[in-house]
């Protein structure tokens, strides 16, 4: 299955110096982690950067051009790094989570459609420099959640979410 799995505060904010918007705590971390443990985590070369390090027992699959991610495969056995989607494919299969960011997230959905699409919607507006274009996204949703600024309340949406 192709899958996506991501957030974004009540404005459509994605990303904030190369983190999330928002304090952790009010995220979906768990959520998130529950998902995609022990899958194939798909993401651009800045979201790989925003990682710091691997999240544990996953493959982490990246697309870039910068060689020197392309060399940190060659000794990290859960890291895959690709040129481009068709070549990704090619290697790994159809069953994969993309994470984001956002430009991914719409030509993965362009391209190969998606089967699962998770947007988790945290209460608020926070600061932001990334913005998830709704319109782009949108035909793809099959879960929305609604995250309280408690960090805790999540309602649950199938497509009825609108910024
Ligand atoms: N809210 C969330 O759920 C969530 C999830 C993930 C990340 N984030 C946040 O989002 C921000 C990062 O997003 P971003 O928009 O900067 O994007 P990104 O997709 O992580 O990184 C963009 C880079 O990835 C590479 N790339 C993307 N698509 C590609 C393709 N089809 N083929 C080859 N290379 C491709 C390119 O790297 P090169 O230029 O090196 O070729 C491009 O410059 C961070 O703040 C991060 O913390 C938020």
């Amino acid at each position: 299955m192709i899958c996506a799995i991501f957030a974004t505060d009540e404005s459509g904010n994605f990303g904030f110096n190369n983190g999330l918007p928002w304090d952790k705590s009010k995220g979906d971390l768990s959520f998130f982690k529950k998902q995609t443990i022990g899958g194939i985590i798909v993401m651009g070369a800045n979201t790989f950067r925003s990682l710091n390090g691997f999240l544990p027992n996953r493959r982490h699959v990246v697309l870039t051009s910068d060689e020197d991610i392309h060399a940190m495969s060659t000794t990290h056995s859960n890291l895959e790094v690709f040129y481009d989607i068709d070549q990704m494919i090619e290697s790994i299969g159809n069953n994969f989570w993309v994470i984001g960011g956002p430009s991914l997230l719409y030509e993965i959905g362009d391209k190969l459609q998606y089967d699962v699409v998770f947007h988790t919607v945290i209460e608020g507006t926070y600061d932001g420099d990334t913005k998830l274009d709704h319109q782009r996204i949108v035909k793809y949703l099959t879960h929305v959640h609604y995250r309280g600024r408690d960090g805790k309340t999540v309602h649950k949406y199938i497509n009825e979410y609108k910024f």
